[in-house]
């Protein structure tokens, strides 16, 4: 069992992260085996969403329906949070009717706050700083592939974003290397001295020898504004087929979707037999309800 939140993985230990793989292995091996989990049985998640989603949305709804329990979900027009009602009360009221929150949110500081009020579990399925949930899901997909964790070399290519500083902590508590390489002033916020990472400015250094090979949009949602200065800095960032080869001979190529196919990537490449982004994709799933199940099961 981890904290009561899971809101950045900073506080999560690497004996946790073990829990939560082999968790979501063994949910894995039963939904396949068309066991029911009925671990959160009338149990209820409530999902607030303050940007677009597909694979977060759909995954812990379906997570919540597979282990018994049911969701609610929230639009931002219909909670208006810290507009119609402050983000504390917003809090203290949700607390009453589930058994968890998960929240998509545009500030960090935000789902920070909400935590402080809240009564049941808070879950971070994206803010702007953070995406832990998806990290979770591309080690579990990583060791489906690989075998193992311990000792790979991944390198995360293009900006240094939420899904970035996420991969930072869990490669660091799965004894993964991790190498960033990023335009100057798009690195990650993550500190070295709290996850130790490798900035190698020129991808084609960078990816030399990696197991594993992750990209993500270079305009994240909420950055549109921004678009044209993105393009630019990020030229000469792309995943293309000769980078791919760079890497290991049997190195896989990750992408937490949705993808920008001929920005950030090739489709040659997310096309390629060494693209896993659908497993990853699907993963989502099984690792949600690992960690919906380890926060939610004995709590409240
Ligand atoms: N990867 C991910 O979080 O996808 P969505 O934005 O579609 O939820
Ligand atoms: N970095 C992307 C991830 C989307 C899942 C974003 O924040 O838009």
């Amino acid at each position: 069992m981890f904290g009561s939140h899971f809101l950045t993985l900073a506080d999560v230990t690497a004996q946790q992260v073990a829990q939560i793989l082999e968790t979501a292995q063994e949910l894995k091996a039963k939904t396949k085996r068309g066991e029911a989990q009925p671990l959160l049985n009338g149990k209820t998640l409530i999902m607030i969403f303050e940007k677009p989603s597909n694979r977060t949305r759909v995954s812990f709804e379906v997570g919540m329906l597979q282990l018994g329990g049911n969701a609610v979900i929230l639009r931002p027009d219909e909670i208006q949070m810290g507009k119609r009602e402050s983000i504390a009360d917003v809090a203290k009221v949700l607390s009453r009717y589930g058994d968890g929150v998960m929240m998509r949110v545009v500030r960090h500081t935000d789902i920070v706050e909400f935590a402080r009020y809240a009564t049941v579990p808070v879950i971070n399925g994206l803010s702007d700083l953070f995406h832990p949930c998806q990290a979770v899901s591309d080690m579990l997909t990583i060791a489906e592939h690989k075998g193992r964790l311990e000792e790979l070399t991944l390198c995360y290519i293009g900006d240094g974003n939420n899904v970035c500083n996420s991969l930072i902590y869990l490669a660091q508590r799965t004894g993964m290397r991790m190498v960033v390489s990023c335009p100057e002033g798009y690195e990650p916020t993550v500190r070295t001295t709290v996850a130790p990472y490798e900035i190698i400015n020129d991808p084609e250094a960078a990816v030399v020898g990696a197991d594993v090979l992750y990209t993500d949009v270079w305009t994240s949602m909420g950055q549109e504004d921004q678009v044209l200065k993105r393009l630019r800095a990020f030229e000469g960032y792309t995943v293309t087929e000769a980078l791919l080869k760079r890497a290991a001979k049997d190195a896989i190529f990750m992408h937490c979707l949705p993808a920008h196919r001929g920005e950030e990537v090739d489709d040659s490449v997310m096309d390629s037999p060494q693209s896993v982004v659908f497993d990853q994709a699907e993963n989502r799933l099984h690792a949600q309800k690992a960690i919906l199940a380890l926060l939610l099961h004995n709590a409240g």
